[in-house]
């Protein structure tokens, strides 16, 4: 770009802004003319949300008072549009309403998991799921989607680790902000658009013990360097609206948590969107023991600044009173009315507040294509002994188990409105493009907790009369997500025992798993020959792990996620501390000889059982191909404060295969004022590699990345030496040094 290029862009940036800041300031003007004439009760209902009721008399007449702003969980258009009429012709103000869901990962066309869709290590993936759940989902009135949901997750007991992109900050971050950009498109004010919500703020991933709702303790250093940046991240990206946790926090659970909601939330980021609070959130302070009654969770909510009250009924109950005893101040309360109307001005609401009554945009080709693609990039390789895969002259397959065909549990979890007649299976796309080949279905166990194993002998003689088996195992979608946690995470049901039983064959077996989660699938590991993990890939998971197995399309996946051995191993993250005593000299339990004496003198951290590695690390992933990696190339051997350093390494496509690679940046800092993790990601390139070809993927570091949360309250890169890795993942790769000054 040139001189004067550079000029007009500049000029026409600075005529944008100014006329979006007009827009905006009008916009502020009606919103102050319209506070100034809502009574109190008429505030009080924009800050309350609640579940749809269909065309009852009771909802039509909370409408009519202006007694509800917005409503979750209403789906036809026509109830949509009905109710609409009502607040924007028959209520006093004519006030429109919003209209929410969850929609987690597609609304009529899914997408893989949260968890999955991660694993592309795409942003663009999840942008292009966002985009058509939004425009699927707003076909019907719904401007409000309760996603992205951005929560770090480091315990794979948790079921709502399906939900959420993983235990990476950094990676967390990218494809939350591509989530609120496809959800919310170029202008929230198009018909098409809808809100984004990131959550839940925060911390929730951290529950003890993976149990859902649970209690969580984070430090500020934790808070700030691994729960916030993706929430900092979605309110930099314009995100509409937050909401809330149900877990506390040292004990303040987030709904009642001024340093998370005001300090942090509004006067650090400086945040105009609506705080909404969770489903019942602000009652359950009562029982979390901070609230002695619902009147005192609305106090304590009301003072943290949560601008909708979900189902919770504390706000409409309790408000009024609170403000007329001086214990909540008016002038709050209109600030947290200012954030709802505002974002019914940023949707277009109040000049354009109704549904198009159109014919079903679902499953248009689009939306299935991407769907597909996504399921593809979404599915890691994690084992190919012998290059199994991609099949080759097969002439017969076995085709087992419980998910092979399974339209539902594909789906996944969180998907209130994905119909699974439309699921495409595994089965079911095997049989049709089979031509030649014959397939033996034997499903054998009928969902993955079966333990009946009346079948086996015949699933048996299907692998032995077969060339290759194909077997689906994992979780049904009901066993992750929401309160969906497990103290045991490894295959359920008799699938484990199957997969013995099928090797008995002596045939390859390839291991297919749908899973909300990672397992602790060790023993299946070392039994199959080939391991795809596919997790629940949606709509089109049979087509995309059917180009998969065949070659037509080659796996990318990387694991957002670490993979214990063992449920004892958990928390295991890649990005641990190294510890005084790093693990080193592992000895396993059956190595310490009989009698062996009490020592600790060059003892190490790990554990007897299972060691000190997972059984795959974060950032794993295979491919039909293989990739060589240079050692990384600095700019400099300085980064000086306020500058830049640029790190460039050289990938080359070794195998026969053209097929796309994920590679990752990562530094140390090496001494620091207080321990810092061993690797952390700062930055990915999801690159494409023609078969023998060579390119330079090109990372750029400032001083922004190396900062940390500091024991004084304050971020601040640290001088002093830090090694950078560009690799395929986060165990190897060779370090190279700079010293930050
Ligand atoms: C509870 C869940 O925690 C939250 O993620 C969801 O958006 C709300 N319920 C609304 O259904």
């Amino acid at each position: 770009m040139n001189i004067k290029n550079l000029c007009i862009a500049g000029a026409t940036l600075f005529l944008l802004s100014c006329s979006s800041s007009k827009k905006e300031n009008s916009q502020e003007e009606k919103i102050d003319k319209l506070i100034a004439q809502m009574t109190l009760d008429e505030k009080i209902g924009q800050m309350n949300q609640l579940t749809g009721l269909g065309l009852s008399d009771d909802m039509k007449n909370s409408i009519r008072e202006g007694s509800v702003g917005s409503i979750l969980n209403e789906l036809d258009v026509k109830t949509i549009n009905e109710l609409q009429r009502i607040a924007v012709e028959e209520s006093r103000l004519h006030i429109p309403l919003i209209f929410a869901r969850d929609v987690i990962h597609g609304f009529r066309t899914i997408f893989p998991i949260p968890l999955g869709q991660a694993a592309s290590w795409n942003p663009q993936v999840a942008e292009d799921g966002a985009r058509i759940a939004a425009v699927e989902a707003s076909a019907v009135g719904i401007r409000w989607v309760f996603a992205p949901m951005i929560d770090i997750s480091r315990d794979p007991r948790w079921g709502r680790i399906a939900e959420s992109c993983g235990e990476d900050p950094y990676l967390t971050s990218v494809m939350g902000v591509a989530m609120v950009k496809g959800f919310q498109g170029d202008s929230l004010s198009n018909p098409s658009s809808v809100a984004a919500c990131a959550k839940h703020y925060a911390g929730y991933g951290f529950t003890e013990s993976g149990k859902d709702y649970n209690t969580t303790w984070i430090p500020e250093e934790l808070l700030r360097d691994v729960v916030l940046p993706p929430f900092e991240a979605a309110a930099k990206a314009g995100c509409a609206t937050f909401m809330c946790s149900f877990n506390d926090i040292n004990g303040v659970p987030s709904s009642g948590n001024r340093h998370l909601n005001v300090d942090i939330l509004r006067n650090e980021w400086d945040y105009d969107g609506v705080l909404v609070s969770d489903w019942g959130s602000i009652e359950q302070m009562v029982q979390h023991g901070i609230a002695a009654d619902l009147k005192d969770a609305a106090l304590l909510a009301a003072n943290a600044e949560v601008d909708v009250d979900m189902m919770g009924f504390a706000y409409v109950r309790h408000l009024k009173e609170l403000i007329a005893e001086g214990k909540v101040s008016e002038k709050i309360v209109d600030e947290m009315v200012r954030n709802v109307l505002r974002l019914k001005f940023r949707l277009g609401l109040f000049d354009n507040p109704y549904a198009k009554e159109q014919e079903s945009p679902f499953y248009t080709d689009d939306a299935l294509l991407k769907a597909k693609n996504a399921a593809i990039e979404s599915a890691v390789l994690l084992k190919n002994e012998k290059n199994v895969l991609p099949l080759k002259n097969v002439k017969t397959i076995a085709v087992v188990g419980a998910l092979a065909d399974a339209p539902a549990d594909q789906l996944g979890t969180w998907i209130f409105d994905g119909e699974p007649s439309h699921s495409i299976t595994p089965l079911a796309v095997l049989k049709k493009d089979a031509g030649d080949v014959k397939i033996n279905y034997v499903q054998t166990l009928k969902y993955s907790r079966d333990k009946n194993k009346g079948d086996f002998a015949k699933a048996l003689a299907a692998a032995k009369s077969s060339d290759v088996v194909l077997y689906f195992a994992g979780e049904e979608a009901i066993l992750s997500g929401e309160a969906k946690c497990r103290a045991d995470i490894s295959l359920p049901g008799a699938q484990s025992d199957l997969l013995t039983e099928l090797k008995k064959a002596g045939k390859p077996v390839v291991l297919v798993v749908m899973a909300g989660r990672p397992l602790t699938i060790s023993k299946e590991v070392a039994e199959a020959d080939a391991v795809l993990y596919a997790f629940h890939g949606g709509t089109m998971a049979g087509e995309a792990l059917a180009d998969l197995l065949f070659g037509k399309a080659v796996p990318s996946g990387k694991l957002p996620v670490t993979f214990p051995r063992m449920v004892g191993q958990i928390p295991t993250y890649y990005a641990h501390k190294n510890t005084g005593r790093p693990a080193e000299n592992v000895q396993l339990i059956d190595d310490i000889p009989v009698g062996a004496g009490q020592f600790s003198i060059g003892a190490t951290s790990y554990h007897l059982d299972a060691g000190d590695s997972p059984l795959f690390p974060f950032g794993y992933g295979l491919s039909y191909t293989t990739f060589a990696y240079s050692e990384p190339r600095l700019s400099a051997t300085t980064l000086q404060k306020g500058g830049t350093l640029t790190v460039e390494c050289d990938i080359t496509n070794t195998g026969k295969v053209d097929a796309a690679e994920v590679a990752q940046l990562y530094i140390r800092d090496r001494v620091a004022s207080l321990a810092r993790p061993v690797r952390e990601l700062k930055g990915f390139d999801k690159i494409q590699l023609k078969a023998g070809e060579t390119k330079t993927v090109k990372f750029t570091l400032t001083d922004d990345q190396l900062a940390f949360w500091n024991a004084d309250n304050a971020k601040r890169a640290e001088a002093g030496e830090f090694q950078v890795w560009v690799s395929a993942d986060s165990q190897s790769g060779t370090a190279v040094s700079f010293e930050y000054k």
